[in-house]
């Protein structure tokens, strides 16, 4: 994992929608909003935020909302991802979102962790969750 410092590479138009995206998210019981842009392999980026439950664990994350974005939109792989969120951390993705993320990405998939005052935290998808469980694993001898 690598901290860069406050000059961002982000491209504009990603820092510009993960921004616009900020402000939408719906966070009233944690009060801690999350934006996240996927750009899949198309080139075409889509977004996603928290969207939380007076039943808790209804809650969506921001990443798995930008993945159901994409799936729902015909792509079925991410080529990078961005997360951005309040505070002075960058926040990584959830175990939950790492997971939902791997099943559409690869291990050098890259993962930019953005903090709205400026932090960064650039990693990959496999250094975030190694060994992850995949559809290969699937095909064991108990399914016939
Ligand atoms: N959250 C995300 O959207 N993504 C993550 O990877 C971590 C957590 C959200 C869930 C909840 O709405 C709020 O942040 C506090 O946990």
């Amino acid at each position: 994992m690598r901290y860069a410092g406050s000059v961002s590479r982000t491209p504009k138009k990603v820092l510009e929608l993960l921004h616009q995206l900020l402000t939408r998210s719906y966070s009233p019981y944690s009060g801690f909003a999350v934006a996240a842009v996927i750009k899949s392999r198309s080139g075409r980026l889509y977004g996603g935020v928290n969207v939380e439950n007076a039943a808790y664990p209804l809650s969506r994350c921001a990443e798995q909302s930008a993945t159901l974005q994409m799936v729902s939109a015909g792509e079925q792989e991410i080529a990078e991802v961005w997360v951005l969120s309040r505070g002075k951390q960058p926040a990584t993705p959830c175990g939950g979102c790492r997971q939902v993320l791997s099943e559409f990405a690869h291990p050098e998939t890259p993962v930019h962790c953005l903090s709205a005052d400026g932090s960064e935290l650039h990693t990959t998808l496999g250094e975030l969750l190694p060994h992850a469980f995949s559809k290969q694993y699937l095909d064991g001898p108990d399914r016939g």
